[in-house]
C-alpha cells in the first residue's frame, strides 16, 4: 500500500446534511445567544467544533450491536458485555455504568471527598474541578511548567510536575489528599499526553503517602497511540497493551465514554476497591440507576463495549492524530499561533499571541472564538478566563493561565475538505487580528459559567 497518504480508514454509509447560514443569519444567531457559542443552534453551524464528546460517528458494527441491546432493567445481558470490555481493557475488578464522564466524578467524590480536601491533578477538567468545589474541596493543577507554555514542543506537555506534587501533599498532609488525579490526554492542558513514565512517578509518590491514583481516562486509546509514537521501548506495543499499562498503574478511573468509548452517551467509574465501589454504587441508585445500567439504555451498553475495542484498532489511532495534526501544521504554517504540538483531539488555537492587544479581562480567546463563527460558520470552545477565571472579591478576576480556543475534532465524522475549510477560515481571520475587539460578561451563573453566560462586545 503507498504509505503517501493516511486515509480514513472507513467508508461513509449514511450521512447528515450541513446547513450553510448566511452572514446575515450568523449575525443573527451571535445577538441571539449573547455572543455565547453554546446558545447557538446546530443549524446555525457550518463546521461544528465545539467537543468531540459525542459527536462522533458509530460503526456499522456499533449501530448493529445496538440490536442486541437487552433493556432488563437488573442483570441485562448488555452490561455483562459492558463489563467484560472493561474489565479486558482497564483490568479493574468494579465496573459502575453512568450516563457520562460528569457521572462517575460526582459519584467518586461525594464518596470520597471531605470539605476542605484537596485533589492534585495534571489539569482538572472543568466537570472535574467543579464536581470538588462542589464537595467545598480545591482541584490543584500541577501540570509541568513546560505545558504552560504553548510554543514549547515537547513529546509529553501533559506531565505531571512530580515535585510539585509531593510539596502539596507535605503541603496540605496527606489525610487531606483522598486521591491524585491525571488526565490522559490533558484536555484543558491543550490535549497533550502524559507518559508512562510520569504515571510510574506519580504511583511512586501516591504509594509513598498511601494514597488511591485515579485516571481521568476520557482518551486513554489517544494517550496510549502517542506513548507509541514518543516513548522510547514502546514503538512496538499495541495500543492494547500500552493502555493496559496506564491504566494498571493507577487504582481506577472515571471515564467519558463519548470521547474514547466512540458512543453518543455513557460513562464509568472503574475501581479496584471493593469497599469504596459498594459506597459509590449506593449514591448510583439513588441518583443514576440500578448498577446494571447505571442511567444508560442496554443498547448504549452495547455501543460502549463495542466502542472501547474499535478505538484501539491501530489504522483509527494512526488516522485519528495524524487528522488533527494536519489542520495544526495547516494553521501553524501560515503563521497563527498555536499549542505545539498538536493535542490528539483538538487544535488549540493561542489566542493570547494573536491578539495581545485584547487584556485577559476582555476574553480574548471568546472574541476569537466569535470571530471564527462571524467569518465562517466554525463553531469552536473558549478554554481560558471565561471557564477558568476565578473572581475575586472586587469584582476583578484572577485570568487562566491559557487563553485558547478549542477546535476539537469529532470522531470519524468530518473528512479532509471540511478541515481544509477550517484552516481557511482560521488563516483569514488570523490574518487582521487588529479589526478583533474583546467582550465583557453582562449575566454568569455561580458554576460553569461558560456554558450559559451572555456577553457584549466592549465598546
Ligand atoms: C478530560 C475530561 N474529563 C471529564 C469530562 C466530562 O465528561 P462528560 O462530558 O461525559 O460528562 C470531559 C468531557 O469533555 C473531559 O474532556
Amino acid at each position: 500500500m503507498p504509505q503517501h497518504s493516511i486515509i480514513e480508514p472507513f467508508r461513509i454509509k449514511s450521512v447528515q446534511a450541513i446547513d450553510l447560514p448566511s452572514t446575515e443569519e450568523r449575525e443573527k444567531a451571535l445577538l441571539r445567544a449573547g455572543y455565547n457559542l453554546f446558545g447557538l443552534h446546530a443549524d446555525e453551524v457550518i463546521i461544528d467544533l465545539l467537543t468531540d464528546s459525542g459527536t462522533g460517528a458509530m460503526s456499522a458494527r456499533q449501530w448493529a450491536g445496538m440490536m442486541m441491546g437487552d433493556e432488563s432493567y437488573a442483570g441485562g445481558r448488555s452490561f455483562f458485555r459492558f463489563e467484560s470490555a472493561v474489565k479486558e481493557i482497564t483490568g479493574y475488578a468494579e465496573v459502575i455504568p453512568t450516563h457520562q464522564g460528569r457521572a462517575a466524578e460526582r459519584i467518586l467524590f461525594a464518596t470520597a471527598v471531605q470539605a476542605g480536601d484537596v485533589i492534585p491533578s495534571n489539569t482538572h477538567f472543568d466537570t472535574t474541578r467543579a464536581n470538588i468545589e462542589y464537595q467545598d474541596a480545591e482541584a490543584r493543577d500541577l501540570v509541568i511548567a513546560d505545558g504552560l507554555d504553548p510554543a514549547k514542543v515537547l513529546p509529553f506537555k501533559g506531565n505531571v510536575d512530580i515535585a510539585a506534587l509531593r510539596a502539596t501533599i507535605e503541603e496540605v498532609g496527606s489525610n487531606r489528599v483522598p486521591l491524585v488525579m491525571v488526565t490522559v490526554t490533558n484536555n484543558s492542558g491543550g490535549g497533550q499526553p502524559v507518559s508512562l513514565a510520569n504515571l510510574r512517578e506519580v504511583r511512586a509518590v501516591c504509594d509513598e503517602y498511601q494514597l488511591p491514583l485515579i485516571l481521568d481516562a476520557c482518551r486513554f486509546a489517544e494517550n496510549a497511540w502517542f506513548i507509541k509514537l514518543r516513548e522510547e521501548g514502546y514503538a512496538d506495543a499495541t495500543p492494547r497493551q500500552i493502555a493496559y499499562e496506564m491504566f494498571q498503574l493507577a487504582d481506577g478511573c472515571t471515564m467519558s465514554a463519548k470521547k474514547d468509548g466512540l458512543a453518543n452517551i455513557g460513562g464509568f467509574l472503574a475501581l479496584n476497591d471493593t469497599e469504596l465501589a459498594a459506597r459509590c454504587r449506593n449514591l448510583l441508585i439513588l441518583t443514576e440507576g440500578f448498577p446494571t445500567y447505571g442511567g444508560l439504555a442496554g443498547y448504549d451498553l452495547e455501543a460502549i463495549a463495542i466502542g472501547l475495542n474499535e478505538v484501539l484498532d491501530e489504522n483509527y489511532l494512526r488516522y485519528r492524530i495524524r487528522s488533527t495534526e494536519y489542520l495544526a501544521e495547516k494553521v501553524y504554517d501560515a503563521g497563527i499561533p498555536i499549542v505545539r504540538p498538536a493535542g490528539g483531539h483538538a487544535v488549540y488555537l493561542d489566542a493570547k499571541a494573536l491578539l495581545p492587544h485584547i487584556p485577559p479581562s476582555q476574553y480574548p480567546a471568546q472574541a476569537l472564538a466569535v470571530e471564527l463563527y462571524r467569518s465562517g460558520g466554525v463553531r469552536g470552545v473558549e478554554i481560558g478566563s471565561v471557564m477558568f477565571g476565578k473572581p475575586n472579591s472586587d469584582g476583578t478576576e484572577v485570568p487562566a493561565a491559557m487563553e485558547l480556543v478549542r477546535l476539537a475534532v469529532p470522531r470519524r465524522t468530518y473528512t479532509q475538505s471540511h478541515i481544509d475549510y477550517v484552516a481557511e477560515v482560521v488563516i483569514e481571520v488570523g490574518s487582521s487580528p487588529e479589526t478583533i475587539g474583546g467582550y465583557r460578561i453582562v449575566d454568569q451563573a455561580p458554576w460553569l459559567r461558560h456554558f450559559t453566560a451572555r456577553f457584549e462586545p466592549v465598546a
